[in-house]
């Protein structure tokens, strides 16, 4: 029995000496440790043996397998290694070539933006509070001073879900209520904080306008804040986002959520205030629209509104990147286009 063990090793190692290349190699290692193999041949002797021998043959075979099996990858390491070094010599590889360039991935612009508006507002002490983009409509319109059949509804087409009351925000403003029923403490703690998203409008998408646009949002309430402190805050902000000597413009407007309110706009970063396409002459570009905090909104955030105030803000980053970047058209941004996002 032992006999046949040592022959086939002999004859194994004999044979494994003399390949040279990897079809040799599982062509041996299919004949000597494959399934049907002759290591598997043994073992299948193994029952027709007397009871006293199993054993020790058993233990044999095994040694037998585990022998072959080392000398299998010693073989192969070998082959390889040979051949690395042939085909050096041979001149096949050549090692001064440059390596093939690993492709990085980039920031998407709008992130960029994105993360630049918030080292900012987060410099002038504002706290960054992710809110959610599915939203309940009592939190995008009504608790916003915007009951059902409030006209000011249709200013944002809105997508809703199977329930009628769960919708997709249309603007980063439900946060607001959010942030102060989160961080306010019930209403007796100021807050600062600016929440960044993406917002949901079902509008026609053209060069201009698309169906998901991203909002930053601000919101400070404390108990002395003025309109002076949201005009103060937001020329600041242009200074050190757009260039130090950015003047800002403030005009009236409507949101059911502030009052007074009102739309800032930066002078042209692009012509300084002379007037060119971009700035379609005017020499302004609308940033944001903002405003003193309703006293509904005070309250249903938690806070009395004869003792605290605040001022709001929302900012539409996109217009930003594309004036930046000089892209042309919205649709590039959620278009998925390598060919548009590796130029970043
Ligand atoms: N939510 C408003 C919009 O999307 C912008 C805004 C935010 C206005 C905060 C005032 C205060 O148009």
């Amino acid at each position: 029995m032992s006999q046949s063990i040592d022959a086939l090793r002999e004859a194994a190692l004999a044979a494994l000496g003399s390949i040279h290349d990897n079809d040799g190699l599982s062509a041996w290692r299919a004949q000597y440790l494959g399934r049907r193999g002759a290591v598997s041949g043994l073992f299948g002797t193994i029952g027709s043996l007397p009871k006293a021998e199993r054993a020790i043959f058993g233990k044999r075979v095994n040694a037998l397998q585990g022998e072959l099996r080392q000398a299998f990858e010693g073989r192969e390491a070998l082959i390889q290694s040979q051949r690395l070094a042939r085909e050096l010599e041979e001149g096949e590889i050549d090692i001064s070539l440059p390596a093939q360039p690993r492709r990085r991935g980039g920031i998407h612009p709008s992130t960029r933006t994105h993360r630049e508006f918030q080292q900012i507002w987060a410099e002038m002490g504002f706290q960054v509070f992710q809110s959610r983009d599915v939203e309940e409509d009592e939190f995008n319109f009504t608790l916003l001073n915007l009951p059902p059949h409030h006209p000011a509804r249709d200013m944002q087409d809105t997508f809703y879900t199977t329930d009628p009351r769960v919708l997709l925000r249309t603007h980063t403003s439900p946060g607001q209520i959010r942030a102060m029923r989160a961080l306010g403490a019930g209403g007796s703690k100021p807050i600062r904080v600016i929440l960044p998203g993406m917002c949901y409008r079902q509008e026609q998408v053209t060069a201009r306008s698309e169906i998901q646009f991203t909002q930053v949002e601000g919101l400070a309430v404390g108990r002395n804040i003025r309109m002076s402190d949201l005009k103060g805050t937001i020329a600041e902000f242009a200074k050190r986002m757009y260039s130090p000597d950015a003047r800002v413009r403030y005009r009236a407007s409507y949101f059911p959520f502030t009052e007074p309110s009102m739309e800032v706009d930066v002078e042209c970063f692009l012509c300084g205030g002379a007037g060119c396409r971009v700035c379609k002459y005017t020499g302004w570009l609308e940033i944001a629209g903002s405003g003193m905090v309703h006293p509904e909104v005070l309250r249903n955030g938690g806070y009395d509104p004869s003792e605290w105030s605040g001022f709001a803000f929302g900012m539409g980053p996109e217009r930003i990147t594309m004036l930046k970047h000089g892209i042309q058209d919205i649709r590039y941004f959620w278009g998925n286009d390598l060919r548009f996002l590796q130029q970043f």
